[in-house]
């Protein structure tokens, strides 16, 4: 690829690979448009600068989440709502949504944590009787399935990204998918400094500058033809650690609803301190003496020293539980079966309770 593209001299945003990039993985997708941008961030601000909001504008979405995902809701001057996790499955519980809904409410942001999909159904029920927008942040669930239907492809909109942690990735970058026309072209417009038609250097809205290059898009391109190799890899590498990890008191790890296809983006275990005999940073510790890498889960956004003023007096005990107790153990799809086997075999050794 890089010889074509250098060869050519199109390594900008205007050569001809992006075009293709978009349309591959829309189709990947299952949705009509692609509108690639410089990263997973830039893509849900962009998918939410469609929308036209205002301040005082309310937007849901978890507490227990990424930090870009409530950032995005903030560069639009918007009012960030937060709703706790449900214990099963880890996800936004729509139960609360509903609480939540004001006549202020322009859009729900459901996150697919760590690659499995939100119970999309009654949100997108719950969605329409109420006239609301709703963004996917499906920065973490490439090729993930909800009843059989890719994630991406359930809301009105949605936001990946290609970070190089991802499971597929440009190094840096991001997509809107969307089968909403008028989105699409409002979100190419937006993504380049919305330049009008009529004429060069005419400026109707505040746009950005949130282009990918065309670098990007040809590694895009390559990494998009072998989306099912890699889900496929996490999926089996899963498989390995449940079974492996299976009977090691006070381990929990990662549910799978029986409507979902995880892919797995992070394999993430709790650890409750009582059953297994330690808590969750002296197991991670342990793990770090015998060079395994591990990261714990996300903070909530309402314990965030930039917006927990915002947040004072809210409790969201799932997603505090979650940020306790929980770690992400390596989850590469390049992962190999004995490496999960002495990975496990650490964990399940150092359990006192054994
Ligand atoms: C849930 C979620 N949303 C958004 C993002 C932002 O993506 P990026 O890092 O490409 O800006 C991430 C990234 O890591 C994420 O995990």
């Amino acid at each position: 690829m890089s010889k074509v593209q250098i060869e050519t001299n199109w390594i900008s945003s205007a050569g001809s690979f992006i075009r293709e990039f978009e349309a591959k993985f829309a189709e990947a997708v299952g949705t009509r448009y692609g509108i690639a941008c410089a990263n997973g961030t830039v893509a849900m601000h962009l998918a939410l600068a469609t929308l036209g909001l205002e301040p005082g504008d309310e937007v849901i979405l978890p507490t227990f989440t990424m930090i870009a995902t409530i950032n995005a809701v903030t560069y639009c001057g918007a009012t960030p709502v937060l709703v706790d996790s449900e214990p099963e499955y880890w996800q936004m519980d729509i139960n609360q949504v509903a609480d939540k809904i004001t006549p202020r409410t322009r859009a729900i942001l459901p996150v697919h944590i760590y690659g499995h999909p939100v119970d999309m159904d009654p949100l997108m029920a719950l969605a329409e009787r109420h006239g609301i927008a709703v963004i996917e942040d499906a920065a973490e669930a490439h090729g993930a399935r909800y009843k059989g239907r890719p994630c991406g492809s359930l809301g009105h909109a949605a936001g990946f990204s290609f970070y190089g942690n991802k499971i597929i990735t440009t190094g840096e970058g991001g997509m809107i998918t969307t089968n909403d026309r008028e989105l699409a072209r409002l979100a190419w417009n937006l993504r380049d400094h919305a330049f009008s038609t009529e004429r060069h250097f005419w400026h109707k809205f505040v746009g950005f500058n949130y282009r990918m290059t065309n670098l990007q898009a040809a590694v895009g391109l390559a990494q998009v033809e072998q989306l099912a190799t890699f889900v496929e890899a996490r999926r089996r590498n899963a498989r390995e650690y449940t079974a492996r990890l299976q009977g090691i008191p006070g381990i929990t790890t990662p549910p799978e609803a029986p409507w979902a296809t995880n892919v797995y983006w992070m394999y993430g275990i709790l650890v409750d301190r009582e059953a297994y005999g330690m808590g969750r940073d002296e197991l991670r510790k342990v793990l770090a003496d015998h060079g395994i890498e591990t990261r714990t889960f996300f903070i909530p956004m309402h314990c965030q020293p930039i917006y927990w003023q915002r947040f004072k007096g809210q409790r969201y005990p799932v997603a505090e539980r979650l940020c306790r107790d929980g770690f992400y153990l390596p989850s590469a799809s390049s992962l190999s079966l004995q490496e999960i086997e002495y990975i496990t075999d650490v964990i399940r050794e150092a359990c006192p309770n054994l």
